[in-house]
């Protein structure tokens, strides 16, 4: 069985994306922008970000191999879906749900920084900065949080509770006791 604890409610989700997307329609004033969401954990994300975002936006999304049903990670990423149109000269803001060791995010960043965008800016919700292993960071971070397995608010375990409005800490009982 598994144990839900809510980390972050809907309401401070809700005031701190409020602020990123403030700070990113600051930053790029008067310019167009592509919201580059990873899959699928991204995409409930990006769908409350886009909308307080007062810019020209466009949407894309790519996908890549991630935990499956385990959650620890192989270190091994691989590209699944690929963007649907050029980043060459675009103002691209990758949007992520969560950084971890960093693994994923550097081998997004590399891949897209070779085909030449204008800006290549990093939005994360969460950020595990306790994990990381590589060396990467996000532009826009919402939270840092400790070092558990969250799930809710677009973030899974094998594909479940993407649709939880919170963020919520997933324990198993086993681990509780
Ligand atoms: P990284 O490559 O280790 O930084 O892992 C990033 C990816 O791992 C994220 O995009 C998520 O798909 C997944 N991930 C890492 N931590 C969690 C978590 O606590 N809950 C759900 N997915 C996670
Ligand atoms: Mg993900």
């Amino acid at each position: 069985m598994d144990k839900l604890r809510v980390l972050i409610t809907r309401e401070q989700i809700a005031a701190k994306v409020t602020e990123m997307a403030a700070q990113i329609t600051a930053d790029f004033a008067g310019e167009p922008v592509v919201l580059l969401g990873v899959l699928k954990g991204a995409t409930i994300f990006l769908a409350d970000l886009a909308r307080q975002i007062k810019l020209d936006a466009s949407f894309d999304f790519i996908a890549v191999s991630s935990y499956g049903k385990a959650k620890q990670q192989s270190g091994e990423v691989k590209l699944m879906k690929d963007v649907d149109q050029s980043v060459e000269g675009k103002n691209i803001i990758l949007v992520e749900d969560i950084l971890d060791t960093g693994l994923t995010l550097t081998y997004i960043k590399n891949m897209l920084l070779a085909h030449q965008p204008k800006a290549l800016k990093v939005a994360a919700l969460l950020d595990k900065v306790s994990r990381r292993t590589e060396p990467v960071s996000a532009d826009y971070v919402g939270f840092v949080i400790p070092d558990e397995f969250v799930v809710g608010y677009g973030l899974d375990f094998a594909e479940r509770y993407r649709n939880l409005p919170d963020v919520c800490v997933l324990e198993s009982d086993s681990e509780t006791g």
